[in-house]
């Protein structure tokens, strides 16, 4: 008997069953079929497997295990060989601990920088982020070990992210939030795909037919796993008929949701027979995994090395870095003693190991003089540690200062409320500057920060949060032992202001209207000439590049790229592709190719980059995926800076509808209609598992109020992250944290309908 008649041959009460994990962290599991529970864990960084107290929001402990640098700091590396490499370390610890699938990368566009978890991101760049993806998936997937990549799709916002709609034009949604998919699902073939919590155009990417079944299925072939998010699957019946397989973690009343959908005709067998056989597929692929030791060292070694290929110098005037041997160097700042290098949430890595600039300083060669707190890493003022760091200042050439965003303002859950630096870091940087020394600001954190500071520094480096051994790679940066590459892979705005969302990000909790569409980050930026702090693609070196003898080919663009400096380097060729669309007066040109090449002092080397599938099409309302007419094709070191320009014919021209539309018009077309008004009356709402904790109040039973009232006291309460975990959530996912079954489900929503007795007994005994 094969499988399918294996699957065939179960009762649907035991297949319904089968559509849920056994645990926490860990799949369905059938004897009768021969399929094992396999053991499914975060993340995208590191690995963090949790031996007690499960949760998907990176509370309590789990095994230690590196910590590798973010995908925020990852893509600023440009290099995704870099990229397939920490892969395989994570493959490796990952089959080392016994998980068989790692829930990660995560790839959703940064359209916002203050987007909580813009640090497990790569880019605000599709192209980057789908390349840097697939990348991650190839390694990870080396050994056996699966990959998850995560979350599908058009995820952008943390606040309210299990309630809000993002309302996006199919243009916006293809060009900008499924292309990174699309490109990691084709070139990384992952065997799982995570969907999102938010819906998309009124359905929840759970329950999302149109980007499951055909999109990701239909269109772009994908045979493996969809898994929900954790708690993410809100209507189970329109989740299993949109194609998802596997809901997380363990739900024991959606079963009943299946058999009486399938028994009453509502759902067709053939579909949860589907989703069993592929959850089979992958737990017989598991199995296959071979696990070797783990050399820890080597491990924190290799995240050093991702670390010191991504640091990005913004800022070099005079040539402060590196440092000179015998200049005396002052160390100021919270960071450099207490490293920030991982965001907080689901993410979060109990690291094996974690160094410090201010412990690797002082093994180095650099002249350190002391080191000074200088600012309250929560905020407020401190009148004390600023004169202390004054102090060791002024017996100093140089002033190495450790800036960043504190732990709280990035983290899983919660979105930053603006883009500044707490402002006693600032206000020590301005007490600083008037002593007249070389001032090197070390940045510390995992996105945008506004950087109109920055006068009061000489030179600049964006450390991102680098993982466990971040800290000595920035010593060797500054000390030259290497030379800075990393190129920013998100752009800088002057304000925040500046931000194409900015107004409508987050206008309301319950929806998004994605009206700058496809103009996300520097597209936005470039095509309306607004400036920018530092361009997308933007970085320094210790030494200098010329590019020469550029040219187009049928198959791609070439130049000669020449280190004309005295030292060794690194740099990063990008290929940006603006195409002739019909109906748009600014066409952005976009990012369709890089190149990262590491060249000696006075060496050349011959660049090729190739177009694909990718390059030449755009989405067209009428007609999908088009391509046609004179594209300009852009060869520079940044969005901005080109060295090159060409053109490059693909047939007859698309027509348009006649009027092209400015970016004004664009974007007012895209706004729908204002958000209606939830007006419930006291005692008329009618409680389902969809009823958001925050509405019970409007509900009958005084259960509900009372579970409106506990999840009011959270949102008043000062842990950002439980408040906003515990507001806006449908009550489905509270229940199925509560490990309720199907009786005990329907028995909590009669008691907040009012049906306090019934309720009760259901409750207490199922019955
Ligand atoms: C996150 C996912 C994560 C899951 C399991 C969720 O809260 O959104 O990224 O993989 O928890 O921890």
């Amino acid at each position: 008997m094969d499988d399918r008649q294996k699957i065939g041959n179960l009762p649907i009460e035991k297949k319904a069953d089968l559509l849920t994990g056994s645990a926490f962290w860990q799949s369905a599991e059938c004897a009768e079929i021969g399929m094992d529970a396999v053991t499914l864990s975060d993340g995208p960084h590191g690995l963090r497997v949790q031996d007690k107290m499960p949760n998907h929001l990176g509370m309590g402990t789990s095994c230690p295990s590196t910590c590798f640098p973010t995908s925020a700091a990852m893509a600023c590396s440009w290099d995704t060989e870099l990229g397939e490499e920490i892969g395989k370390y994570l493959g490796a610890e990952a089959a080392y601990m016994g998980v068989a699938m790692v829930l990660g990368p995560g790839l959703n566009i940064k359209r916002s920088p203050k987007c909580g978890r813009n640090f497990e991101y790569f880019s605000e760049d599709p192209y980057l982020s789908g390349k840097f993806a697939a990348a991650y998936v190839r390694g990870i997937q080396a050994n056996g070990t699966a990959s998850c990549i995560k979350h599908f799709a058009v995820n952008s916002r943390e606040r309210a992210r299990m309630v809000y709609d993002c309302r996006v034009d199919e243009a916006a949604l293809r060009e900008t939030y499924l292309t990174g998919f699309e490109i990691a699902v084709k070139e990384g073939k992952p065997a799982a795909v995570m969907t999102a919590y938010n819906k998309v155009n009124g359905v929840y990417c759970n329950s999302n037919k149109h980007l499951v079944s055909d999109i990701l299925r239909g269109e772009w072939g994908f045979d493996g796993l969809v898994v929900s998010d954790w708690g993410g699957t809100f209507d189970k019946v329109s989740s299993v008929k949109a194609g998802v397989d596997l809901e997380m973690p363990r739900c024991k009343f959606s079963k009943d949701e299946v058999i009486a959908a399938v028994k009453g005709g509502g759902l067709d067998e053939k579909l949860v027979d589907d989703a069993v056989a592929r959850q089979l597929a992958f737990s017989h692929a598991a199995q296959k995994v071979k696990s070797e030791d783990v050399d820890w060292i080597a491990h924190s070694r290799f995240a050093r090395r991702c670390a010191e290929n991504s640091l990005v110098l913004l800022k070099n005037e005079g040539g402060v870095l590196p440092l000179k041997k015998g200049e005396r160097v002052a160390l100021i700042g919270d960071f450099a003693r207490r490293p920030r290098y991982q965001g907080a949430g689901s993410s979060l890595v109990n690291p094996t190991f974690v160094d410090s600039i201010f412990g690797e300083m002082q093994k180095s060669e650099l002249s350190l003089t002391g080191f000074a707190r200088g600012f309250e890493r929560k905020g407020g003022e401190s009148k004390k540690l600023r004169s202390q760091a004054v102090k060791l200042a002024k017996n100093a050439d140089v002033l190495v200062v450790c800036l960043g965003l504190p732990e709280g303002m990035e983290l899983e859950s919660c979105d930053r409320r603006h883009i500044e630096l707490p402002r006693n870091q600032l206000d020590l940087l301005s007490a600083l500057r008037p002593l007249g020394k070389k001032i090197v600001v070390v940045l510390s954190c995992g996105g945008v920060v506004d950087m109109s500071w920055d006068e009061n520094c000489d030179a600049l480096i964006h450390a991102y949060l680098s993982g466990q051994s971040g800290g000595g790679a920035v010593v060797k940066a500054l000390s030259g032992e290497i030379n800075p590459s990393g190129r920013l892979a998100e752009t800088f705005p002057l304000r925040e202001e500046d931000v194409p969302c900015h107004e409508i990000y987050n206008k309301y909790p319950y929806k998004m209207d994605y009206a700058e569409g496809i103009y996300v980050g520097y597209k936005y930026y470039n095509a309306l000439g607004v400036p920018v702090k530092y361009p997308f693609g933007y970085g320094l070196s210790y030494t200098t590049f010329c590019y020469s003898d550029a040219a187009l080919g049928s198959g791609g663009a070439y130049v000669t790229v020449s280190n004309t400096g005295s030292r060794g380097g690194a740099a990063v060729v990008q290929m940006y592709i603006k195409a002739p669309r019909p109906d748009l007066e600014h066409s952005p040109a976009e990012l369709k190719g890089f190149k990262k090449v590491f060249l000696e002092a006075g060496q050349s080397v011959r660049v090729f980059i190739p177009f694909d599938e990718y390059s030449f099409r755009f989405w067209d309302k009428s007609k999908g995926w088009v391509e046609g007419g004179d594209y300009t094709v852009f060869l520079g070191e940044n969005s901005r800076d080109f060295f090159f320009e060409g053109t490059v014919n693909r047939g007859k021209a698309i027509e348009g509808e006649g009027k092209k539309l400015s970016y004004e018009q664009y974007f007012n077309s895209h706004i729908s209609p204002v958000e209606p008004k939830k007006s419930h009356k006291k005692g008329g709402l009618e409680a389902t598992l969809m009823t958001e904790i925050y509405d019970l109040k409007y509900c009958k039973g005084f259960v509900a109020r009372l579970f409106a009232w506990i999840a009011g006291l959270y949102s008043r309460s000062k842990d950002e992250l439980l408040s906003n975990s515990m507001t806006h959530l449908p009550i489905r996912f509270i229940l199925l944290f509560m490990k309720y079954d199907s009786i005990q489900v329907q028995g909590f929503i009669d008691a907040c309908n009012g049906h306090f007795f019934r309720g009760v007994r259901k409750i207490l005994f199922k019955k």
